[in-house]
């Protein structure tokens, strides 16, 4: 099943602290939620997290609603709402995401662990990437990408909150 990957990194790839978001972008959010729940008529996407980064949402803010959320964990009894799916692998939520009905696109949305697993996986077809142009103290990085995807589009410079982003596009070198 393809897949593409959504984050957000400052320029040392960094992409949380304390099991958080480094920064408040209101924006980035706006363009995460439009990105991740627009889909086809009669279908939904899916959205694919670590079970941390899961913990790490505000609890009215999960499950992240019109989307079917699949979570990570080697815990097998790991409790979720109604509705949510617990995977054991990266391999076994791309299989759920496959086998549930009218799912149109699969997101893996985070965090550092899940990114790391999904970043050479064959079934990745695009890296949504936020680039913000500042350096924050991170705990958790991004693995470099540049080498193995070109860039497909970039957006304007956007500016929020006094930080300077933009939305870059990148596919897989063949
Ligand atoms: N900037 C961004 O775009 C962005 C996006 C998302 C998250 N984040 C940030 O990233 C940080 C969280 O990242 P993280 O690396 O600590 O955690 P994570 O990847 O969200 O979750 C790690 C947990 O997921 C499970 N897991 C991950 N890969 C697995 C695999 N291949 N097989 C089985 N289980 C697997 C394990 O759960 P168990 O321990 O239960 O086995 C592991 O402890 C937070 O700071 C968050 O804010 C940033």
């Amino acid at each position: 099943m393809k897949f593409s990957i959504v984050v957000a990194v400052d320029r040392n790839l960094g992409i949380g602290k304390d099991n958080n978001l480094p920064w408040r972008l209101p924006g980035d959010m706006k363009f995460f939620k439009s990105l991740t729940s627009n889909s086809a008529e009669g279908k939904r996407n899916a959205v694919i997290m670590g079970r941390k980064t899961w913990e790490s949402l505000p609890p009215k803010s999960r499950p992240l609603p019109n989307r079917l959320n699949v979570v990570v964990s080697t815990q097998n009894s790991y409790e979720l709402p109604e509705g949510c799916k617990l995977a054991s692998s990266l391999s076994d939520a791309l299989k759920i995401c496959e086998s549930e009905l009218a799912i149109d696109q699969t997101f893996v949305i985070g965090g550092a662990e899940l990114y790391k697993n999904s970043i050479s996986d064959s079934s990745l077809d695009r890296l949504y990437l936020t680039e913000v142009y500042g350096s924050y103290d991170c705990d958790k990085f991004f693995p470099a990408y540049a080498d193995r995807f070109k860039l497909i589009s970039m957006s304007d410079t956007q500016f929020e909150n006094g930080i300077e982003y933009s939305f870059k596009i990148f596919e897989p070198k063949s």
